[in-house]
């Protein structure tokens, strides 16, 4: 795999340009494999992957608007592709909304979705026109009035998450019968009541329930407008999709439900009889917070094995390893997807056990082991043969807590003091909740893109830089980390759907690109007409030539994720 540029300052953001399809793994291994490699640990960043699951999101939801929830993951450069893509953004609190807002979104493309919010949150919400926000409980109402008299407020209700991995509705979200006293209460304070959201739980493993959420949402809508006159036209169905690089058959099983269940409970003519088409503010839409879904696969960790523990074990242990641990068909498929071939009982040696500490740990990327109840298992990437024998083995992480554990059991062939191993999968709540306990630093972000890359580049360059590949290649930062102006982020969002949509040959993404393109400039970030214009123009162009390509009506074609 060639790597066209670098830079070593480490300072600066690190990002690397291939000429062949993005593979992380074996970048890392071509890292790792420079003797002189600080052994730090680090994550490649593939922002293809990125760009793929936004085109695959507009493709199979596409009435559905994405509004990335921050908390996921807040890596900068993540947050400014999403927002070049033309993503909005889910915020939880003043830091997020700050956070977002600095990357020059703007206010309209940020939700404020959580639903019990600090008073001196939502006065600075106010202060720079974030307006939607969630609400559960009356108490919140109040507040809102008190603070945002201008809010527009979402109801969120309740779901039934029990097959979800991360359940929230023990916290958030209020009953039906809370619901409509809550509608009661918004129409009595004078309270812009705008629509009504939900959270199915994160990592939901059945599509159903959205189904019953939605439904709930619509019986929820009808009575605002039977007893109250209120015509909400906002109908949010939060988080809770699928972001591991292995989830792609599952995403769209997930969206197929969901475009059913609108198609059945807020068709696009029921909203243009109930609101007509003429008060653009109260158009009716749909929104979605996804987070693990657009962070999970693209973030890959790569750590070092910095000591070991090599143990006797008594013939008690080897006696009870033999017998259970070699027999455990679990413990065997991991072994064997951790080692990248097949692996069998006979290869069981339950002579010693061997504990591993590697510089990454609970405290930082694995946070996720206790608050997204996720399972990591290292992949090798280092010399080892189908017939190294196999032992009991634990990672632990590199601080002196006793908790800091990675993997408690596992099979492993045995592994050298400075060797590598992988985790993918690791962009969802790992990086968002790291601190550096201990003083030992977090891992640090390689960036890696291909074929998109001329186009998604101006997602990170500054105006000033012309040409940022030339400006690499003569030793000078690849990246400025400021933005293009908002003129020239809708530009670059054109661009970016034009490209996006001509190279998964897929005419209906370059469509529902152009609607989110319309709104975007509508909304007011382009700043002159004739940019507008011009912007229109080169999308249209793009999806005719799209279109006169391709059979506008074979929805499901090369879908790249
Ligand atoms: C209000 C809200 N929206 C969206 C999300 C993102 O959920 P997921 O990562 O499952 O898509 C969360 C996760 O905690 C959340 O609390």
């Amino acid at each position: 795999m060639k790597e066209k540029s670098n830079t070593a300052d480490s300072s600066l953001i690190d990002l690397r340009k291939f000429d062949c399809p993005i593979n992380s793994l074996e970048i890392i291994k071509s890292i790792v494999s420079n003797q002189n490699v600080d052994k730090d640990a680090f994550y490649i960043v593939d922002l293809e992957d990125i760009c793929n699951k936004h085109i695959n999101w507009i493709t199979r939801l596409p009435r559905v608007e994405p509004h990335y929830a921050v908390k996921c993951n807040t890596d900068a450069m993540l947050l400014k592709l999403l927002a070049f893509l033309g993503a909005s953004f889910d915020c939880a609190s003043k830091n997020e909304i700050q956070r977002v807002l600095d990357l020059g979104v703007a206010p309209h493309r940020i939700i404020f979705a959580n639903p019990c919010k600090q008073a001196s949150n939502v006065k600075y919400a106010y202060k720079v026109g974030v307006d939607y926000m969630t609400f559960d409980n009356e108490a919140e109402l109040y507040k809102i009035k008190e603070h945002h008299p201008r809010a527009k407020c979402v109801l969120r209700i309740i779901t039934n998450d029990e097959d979800a991995i991360c359940r929230f509705s023990m916290k958030f979200g209020a009953d039906m019968e809370t619901s409509l006293k809550l509608i009661e209460t918004a129409v009595e304070l004078g309270i812009d009541l705008v629509g009504v959201s939900f959270h199915v739980g994160s990592g939901q493993m059945s599509p159903k329930a959205f189904t019953e959420a939605i439904s709930n949402a619509r019986q929820l809508f009808d009575y605002a407008r039977e007893h109250f006159g209120l015509k909400l036209h906002l109908l949010d169905l939060g988080g809770g999709y699928p972001g591991s690089s292995d989830s792609g058959d599952f995403f769209s099983l997930i969206a197929r439900e969901i475009n059913a269940a609108l198609d059945k409970h807020f068709p696009a003519d029921y909203f243009r009889e109930l609101n007509g088409t003429d008060d653009d503010d109260r158009k009716f839409r749909i929104i979605a917070e996804p987070g693990r879904y657009y962070a999970c696969s693209a973030f890959t960790l790569c750590v070092n094995v910095i000591a070991k523990r090599v143990m006797n074990q008594s013939a008690a242990q080897q006696k009870h390893d033999a017998d259970v641990l070699a027999k455990d068909e679990q413990q065997m498929n991991n072994a064997a997807a951790m080692c990248g071939y097949p692996v069998d009982a006979s290869l069981v040696d339950p002579s010693k056990s061997i504990m591993y500490y590697i510089n990454d740990g609970v405290y930082a990327s694995f946070n996720c082991l206790f608050y997204d109840h996720a399972e990591c298992l290292p992949i090798l990437i280092q010399d080892h043969t189908e017939s190294s024998k196999l032992y009991k083995s634990s990672i632990w992480g590199p601080t002196c807590d006793g908790l800091d554990v990675v993997v408690k059991e596992c099979l492993l062939p045995e592994l050298k003091t400075d060797e590598f191993m992988v985790f993918k999968n690791m962009g969802a709540y790992t990086i968002s909740g790291a601190v550096a306990f201990n003083g030992i630093p977090l891992a640090r972000c390689i960036y890696v893109a291909s074929t998109s890359w001329d186009t998604i580049k101006n997602a990170f360059v500054d105006e000033s830089i012309v040409d940022s590949e030339s400006l690499a290649a003569s030793g000078s930062p690849l990246l400025s980390t400021s933005l293009p102006s908002t003129m020239m982020m809708a530009a670059s969002a054109a661009s970016a759907a034009a490209t996006a949509a001509a190279s998964t040959s897929c005419a209906l993404a370059a469509r529902s690109m152009s609607i989110q393109l319309d709104d975007h400039i509508d909304n007011g970030c382009a700043s002159d007409d004739s940019g507008d214009e011009a912007i229109k123009q080169l999308a249209k162009d793009v999806i005719n030539e799209v279109e006169a390509k391709e059979d506008p009506l074979d929805v499901e074609c090369a879908i790249t994720c």
